[in-house]
C-alpha cells in the first residue's frame, strides 16, 4: 500500500542507493547498501529505493536483500517499461513487507525520438502496460515521466492519464536534467493538474537533478503547489550534479515551517550519522560549506558572529546543531571497557553488533583504545563502518603489511593479501614515499596494474591522536572503483582503503555490461 498521508505531510523517498549509487566512481556491494537502508529506516524515510534489480545481479541481489532486512519504509525498485525489467524489480521486492515497483519512460520527443527511437503512440502504449503489468505483481506501482520537464505537456498529460488509468498510485514527474526554474517546474504541474483531474487522487512526486544548483528549490516548488512526496538522496549524491539533498529540503520544511506548512516524518537527530555514513561508504566527500551537514554549516568564525552567537545564538543561527545529531561526538568509551559495554555503546548509536562481529569490533577497538585517550561516538561509528566492509566475502583483505624506510634508502613495502578463496598473495616494492611504496607492492602482489584516480586522506575526530580516515579511487581498463580505510595508522588506512578499492573493480569488471551501456530495450 502506498502510505496513506495527511494534507501537509510531505514522503520522503530516498534514492540515494539508486539514482545516487549512479554517481561516477561509486559501487556499492550488498552489505554496505543493507547497513545503509538500515540507517534511512532509522532515519525515518518513507520509501527506499534500493536500486535498480535488472540492471546487474550485484544490485539484485541488493534490493533482494535489502526487502528481506529492513523493516518500516516501502521498499521500491525501478525498471524500465519491458516486461523482464517488471518482473525482475518484483522478484527483488518481493519480499518487502511493503513492496513498490517504480516504473518509467521518457516522454520528451529528445527522447523519444534519439533515444528510445521510438512515437509518442508507443510511449503510451508502453506506460500503460508496464503499469498493468507492475500492479498484476504488486499494490504499490509509482510511475515516472522521465524528462517530465522538457515534454510536450499535453502528451505528458496523455501518458500520465494512462498511467493512472492503469493503477499508478504515485505519479513522479521528474527535471531529470536539472533544467528547470522553481517557477517553471511548479507551473507545470499546475497545468498538470488542469490536464489530469485523477491527479488529485494519487500522491504527486517531485523528482530533481541539480545541474544549475537549483534541485532543493525546485523541488520545494512543487511541493508548495500540492506535490506530496520528494525524491531526494543523502548529500545530494547523484546522476552529473547529484539529486535534490534529503537533509536540505527535509530542513527547509522543519525551519520554515511558518511558511511553507509542510512536515516529514524525518528523525531529524539521525541526519549528521547518515550523511557521514553514506559519505563513509561512497567515498564522496562531504564538501565543508554544504548546508546543513558540511563541516562548517554550524560554525562561526568571523569575531562579530561570534561574539552575537555567545550572546544570543538567534543572532546567526537559523537552526540548532543538537536537531541533525551533530552533538554525537561525546566521550562514550575509555581504555578499560569491556566488550559488553562496547555492544552497549554501539547499541545506543543504533547499531546492532553481536557474535563474531562484535569479537572483531572488540578488536579493532582495544588496538584503538591503546592508542587513542578518548574513544568517541564518532571513532566508534568509523571503526564499525571499516569492519563491515571486510564483511563483504568476496573481496581482497589486508593480511599484513610492513614499510621500511631510512634517510638513506627510499621506503620499502611488502604486503600480504588473502584471496576470498584463501589464497595469500605477497608482493614489494621500492617507492618514492611510503604510501606509493604500499600501493604499488599491493599491485605486485595482485598482477594487477591499477592506476590511481584519487586519493584522500581525513580525520575521524580533532586531535593529534585522531583516527585516519581515508579514501581512493582506482581504474583497471577503464573501470574504477572506491573504497575506503580506517585506522590510527595513516599508512595501514592508506593500504585498507586501496585492497578495497582493488576489489570493487576486480569485481565490477567481472560483472555482466551495465545497463546504460545496452540498447534501450522496448516490450
Ligand atoms: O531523473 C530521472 O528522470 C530519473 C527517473 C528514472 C525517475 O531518475
Ligand atoms: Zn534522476
Amino acid at each position: 500500500m502506498t502510505p496513506q498521508r495527511d494534507d501537509d505531510r510531505v514522503l520522503i523517498f530516498d534514492t540515494t542507493l539508486r539514482d545516487g549509487e549512479q554517481s561516477p566512481g561509486i559501487s556499492l556491494n550488498a552489505q554496505e547498501k543493507l547497513e545503509i537502508a538500515q540507517q534511512l529506516a532509522r532515519l525515518g524515510v518513507d520509501i527506499i529505493e534500493a536500486g535498480f534489480p535488472v540492471s546487474s545481479p550485484g544490485d539484485f541481489e541488493a534490493v533482494q536483500t535489502i526487502a528481506r532486512h529492513v523493516q518500516g519504509p516501502v521498499i521500491a525498485g525501478l525498471a524500465r517499461t519491458a516486461a523482464g525489467d517488471i518482473q525482475t524489480a518484483f522478484e527483488a521486492v518481493r519480499d518487502a513487507a511493503r513492496p513498490r515497483i517504480h516504473t518509467f519512460i521518457a516522454t520528451s520527443d529528445i527522447h523519444i525520438e534519439h533515444k528510445l527511437r521510438t512515437t509518442r503512440a508507443d510511449v503510451v502504449a508502453q506506460a500503460r502496460a508496464a503499469v498493468s503489468h507492475a500492479r498484476e505483481l504488486v499494490e504499490d506501482v509509482e510511475f515516472s515521466t522521465e524528462d517530465g520537464f522538457r515534454s510536450d505537456r499535453a502528451f505528458q498529460a496523455e501518458v500520465i492519464a494512462a498511467a493512472i488509468e492503469a493503477g499508478a498510485s504515485t505519479i513522479n514527474i521528474p527535471d531529470t536534467v536539472g533544467y528547470a526554474t522553481p517557477e517553471e517546474y511548479a507551473g507545470m504541474f499546475v497545468t498538470l493538474y488542469e490536464l489530469v483531474p485523477a491527479l488529485r487522487d494519487v500522491v504527486v512526486s517531485v523528482h530533481c537533478h541539480d545541474d544549475l544548483g537549483l534541485a532543493v528549490a525546485n523541488s520545494v516548488a512543487g511541493l508548495a503547489v500540492g506535490a506530496r512526496q520528494v525524491e531526494c538522496a543523502i548529500n545530494g549524491i547523484g546522476e552529473r550534479a547529484g539529486n535534490t539533498s534529503l537533509e536540505e529540503v527535509v530542513m527547509l520544511l522543519a525551519t520554515r515551517r511558518d511558511r511553507l506548512g509542510l512536515s516529514t516524518g524525518i528523525v531529524t537527530r539521525e541526519i549528521a550519522r547518515t550523511s557521514r555514513l553514506v559519505s563513509r561508504l561512497t567515498g564522496y566527500a562531504v564538501p565543508p560549506n554544504k548546508a546543513i551537514v558540511g563541516r562548517n554549516a554550524f560554525a562561526h568564525e568571523a569575531g562579530i558572529h561570534q561574539d552575537g552567537v555567545l550572546k544570543e545564538r538567534s543572532t546567526y543561527e537559523i537552526m540548532d546543531a543538537t536537531t541533525i545529531g551533530l552533538d554525537s561526538n561525546s566521550l562514550v568509551l575509555g581504555k578499560h571497557s569491556g566488550r559488553h559495554a562496547l555492544a552497549q555503546a554501539l547499541a545506543d548509536m543504533g547499531i546492532e553488533v553481536s557474535g563474531q562481529a562484535l569479537n572483531v569490533a572488540f578488536k579493532r577497538f582495544k588496538e584503538i583504545a591503546d592508542k587513542k585517550k578518548q574513544v568517541t561516538a564518532l571513532d566508534l561509528e568509523a571503526l564499525v563502518a571499516d569492519e563491515v566492509r571486510d564483511a563483504d566475502a568476496d573481496g581482497l583483505t589486508l593480511v599484513a603489511f610492513h614499510v621500511e624506510s631510512s634517510s638513506e634508502r627510499p621506503p620499502h613495502a611488502r604486503v600480504t593479501l588473502r584471496t576470498s578463496a584463501g589464497e595469500e598473495l605477497q608482493g614489494s616494492f621500492t617507492g618514492d614515499g611510503p604510501i606509493d611504496a604500499i600501493f604499488h607492492a599491493i599491485n605486485a602482489a595482485t598482477g594487477v596494474d591499477a592506476a590511481l584516480v584519487e586519493f584522500r586522506i581525513g580525520a575521524v575526530t580533532a586531535g593529534q591522536d585522531a583516527l585516519g580516515e581515508t579514501s581512493v579511487v582506482l581504474e583497471v581498463g577503464g573501470v574504477s572503483g572506491a573504497g575506503q580505510g580506517v585506522s590510527t595508522d595513516i599508512i595501514e588506512a592508506a593500504a585498507r582503503a586501496y585492497v578495497r578499492a582493488l576489489s570493487t573493480v576486480m569485481r565490477r569488471r567481472a560483472e555482466p555490461t551495465p545497463i546504460e551501456a545496452q540498447p534501450a530495450v522496448l516490450p
